[in-house]
């Protein structure tokens, strides 16, 4: 079992690529199926054994705080009903974790997000999950980079394999020559273009992250739209430490963007038995009726 306790989660964006729902509602409330996408990322945070769970919040974010918590009155009508398959659910989603909030006041970006946990999270090394992502692999990925935190104390991001022409759409790193999964980074290197690119790995919402982090991102300067990047963070952290990254190949649905956040919701809603047969059969149905 890991020594790190303490996992933290950003939920302080905008969410412009959702808007019009994002103007009322956190980004992170929407639901993949019937479940707000940041619980799911929250029970993959308790599977992987970590117990105190840090939500950066912003403006609107009153729906995340209320979810995790307690609804009188939703469980007093659920248990007069009888609905008690419900009631368990509803009672689960408030009784997870330990879970605090702290509100980053501007949405400086996702470097500076993870700035305002420093006080919380003190002198430990501590988990960043971010909710755009959600895994499906019951934390098989969280735990193996917890692993390799605990074997060598240093921090551990998830690489993914991209194809060339995505990888402008993410931090990538170059890596040192790996084995079995587990590469050291030499350089990190934000949204370049392919042509550019030092690799095709590409780093996803999964890190872990020795404290020095903070010391780091306090001397980071604000780069595009004024943001504080987390990446430029990283490439300072390689300047003093060693920084290792784990390499994964399936499980993760980048729910951040329409296409992947529709196809979520159709994977997870496949995997389950409840649903299954009837989604099977509505996408054949859509499929034939579509002449796709
Ligand atoms: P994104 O880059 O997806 O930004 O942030 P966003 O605002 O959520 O969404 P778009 O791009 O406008 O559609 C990645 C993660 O970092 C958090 C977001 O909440 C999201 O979970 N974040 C980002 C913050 O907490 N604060 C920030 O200032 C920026």
């Amino acid at each position: 079992m890991t020594k790190i306790r303490k996992a933290v989660i950003p939920a302080a964006g905008l969410g412009t690529r959702f808007l019009p729902a994002t103007k009322s509602l956190p980004k992170e409330i929407l639901p993949i199926v019937d479940k707000p996408a940041i619980q799911y990322v929250v029970e993959e945070a308790v599977a992987a054994g970590l117990t105190d769970i840090l939500i950066i919040t912003g403006r609107n974010k009153r729906a995340i705080e209320d979810h995790f918590d307690r609804n009188f009155e939703l469980e007093y009508y659920l248990r007069r009903d009888g609905k008690d398959d419900m009631l368990k659910e509803v009672e689960a989603s408030s009784e997870l974790a330990d879970i605090h909030y702290v509100r980053q006041r501007d949405p400086l970006g996702l470097g500076h997000a993870v700035s305002v946990a420093r006080e919380h999270v003190g002198n430990e090394s501590f988990v960043v999950l971010l909710p755009d992502d959600i895994m499906v692999d019951d934390a098989a990925l969280l735990r193996s980079m917890l692993d390799t935190h605990d074997r060598y104390g240093r921090s551990v991001l998830a690489l993914l394999e991209v194809a060339p022409d995505e990888i402008s759409s993410y931090g990538c790193v170059d890596p040192a020559p790996s084995h079995d999964g587990l590469v050291e980074v030499k350089a990190i290197i934000e949204k370049p273009v392919a042509a550019e690119a030092p690799s095709n790995l590409a780093v996803f919402g999964r890190y872990v992250f020795t404290a020095d982090i903070f010391e780091t991102l306090d001397r980071v300067q604000p780069g595009r739209g004024g943001e504080i990047q987390l990446t430029d963070a990283i490439s300072l952290l390689l300047e003093d430490q060693s920084v290792y990254g784990q390499k994964f190949s399936s499980g993760r649905h980048d729910i951040g963007q329409k296409l992947g956040f529709l196809r979520a919701n159709i994977e997870v809603a496949l995997d389950r038995e409840d649903l299954s047969a009837d989604v099977a059969e509505m996408l054949r149905d859509i499929v034939r009726s579509r002449d796709l």
